[in-house]
């Protein structure tokens, strides 16, 4: 059927074979145009460029074949153009995109709200130990870590807990269990305060020591509204020639403004710690009501908000069993701890601690 599309030539000089050429080229434009699925372009490919029965072979045999010698060069010539233009329609038609329903199922619609990122945020509880650790590190603090399982002897001989002592029932402690072989101050605990670093960082360095030490800790302690077995505290030490408890008050007093606001006042009490000597229970005056009294505040005024105090001799006589620069005959310092959690709900004007725990991204979402 194709073959007799193309007759035998009859001249070869330039004008018969543009003329010849010309028509062929039309062709196989007409045809591609018309081409409408992937079946098209194989029947298009075939009669075109088929091996045995294609146009192009036919033209190849019919006309360059049977050129005279002096015309195959322009046959040759045309004869590659035109193989050109049929490869290229062919190209054109088999890459052409899908159709308009194809097309319209994949369409998107740019007037649809956008899939929401969303922003990670620090958690109120990372964001205040960030703060208080940076109110620190202003003024000259370095920040230290140590292990939450922590030693009987780290966690309480050392800080002046002896062994039976009832000052060891205000910190209800989780212990490791089946540790009874062990002499008591090598048995493992889940530290109950932060103030074991106090004793590590002495160990491995000598004075003057200025730390601040941020981490978590754990009691044995009924979950309620302001209590969790699972807390954070933030301890200082600060360890040199001549510090005195001036020295505390106005470093307590500066960190107590820098994190709740320069109109703040603190005021020291008389307190117990059996690792300081003096001890101190700071307030601050109320940050809800200003010192007028309030329910928050229990109409007082003050608001109580950490421990303090000079470090006791006999902390740093267990110091100087490994760093004997301790001498407290030669050096002083103090040392403060606190809650993380209790400062943040009353930054925040938050009432259940539990609420830091639950992951709840209706809460956690509000600190972004
Ligand atoms: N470790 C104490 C506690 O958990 C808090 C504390 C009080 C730490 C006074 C101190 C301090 O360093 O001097 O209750």
């Amino acid at each position: 059927m194709i073959n007799e599309d193309i007759p035998n030539l009859s001249a070869f000089d330039d004008e018969s074979l543009d003329k010849a050429f010309a028509a062929l080229a039309t062709q196989a434009n007409d045809d591609a145009a018309a081409l409408d699925g992937p079946e098209a372009v194989e029947a298009f490919r075939l009669e075109w460029l088929g091996r045995k029965q294609g146009r192009l072979n036919e033209v190849s045999s019919r006309w360059l074949k049977a050129a005279p010698p002096e015309a195959k060069k322009p046959v040759g010539e045309r004869f590659k153009t035109l193989k050109e233009l049929v490869e290229r329609l062919l190209d054109q038609a088999s890459s052409a995109g899908p159709t308009d329903a194809a097309l319209a199922a994949e369409a998107i619609d740019v007037t649809l709200p956008g899939t929401r990122r969303l922003m990670g945020a620090e958690h109120p509880i990372t964001r205040t130990l960030n703060e208080l650790t940076q109110i620190f590190a202003a003024l000259g603090y370095s920040v230290g870590v140590g292990p939450e399982v922590e030693t009987d002897f780290y966690n309480f001989e050392s800080m002046n807990f002896p062994p039976g002592h009832p000052a060891r029932d205000t910190q209800d402690t989780l212990v490791i269990a089946n540790q009874e072989r062990r002499p008591l101050r090598d048995r493992l605990l889940l530290r109950t305060h932060t103030s074991p670093v106090q004793m590590r960082t002495m160990e491995s360095q000598p004075p003057p020591v200025r730390i601040i030490i941020p981490g978590k800790v754990h009691r044995n302690d009924a979950a309620d509204a302001t209590h969790s077995p699972i807390f954070h505290q933030v301890e200082g030490l600060c360890v040199d020639t001549n510090i005195t408890f001036s020295d505390l008050k106005g470093t307590l007093d500066h960190a107590m403004k820098a994190l709740f606001g320069s109109s703040v006042k603190t005021r020291f009490f008389p307190s117990f710690f059996p690792f300081t000597e003096p001890s101190a229970d700071v307030q601050i005056s109320c940050i809800f009501c200003g010192g007028k009294g309030c329910r928050k505040c229990k109409q007082s005024g003050w608001i109580e908000l950490l421990g303090c105090g000079m470090v006791d001799p006999a902390v740093f006589a267990f110091a100087a069993e490994k760093q004997p620069a301790y001498d407290p005959k030669k050096i002083s310092g103090f040392a403060f701890g606190m809650g993380v959690e209790r400062i943040a709900m009353m930054k925040y004007g938050i009432s259940e601690i539990g609420q830091f725990y639950a992951g709840d991204m209706r809460f956690l979402g509000q600190f972004v």
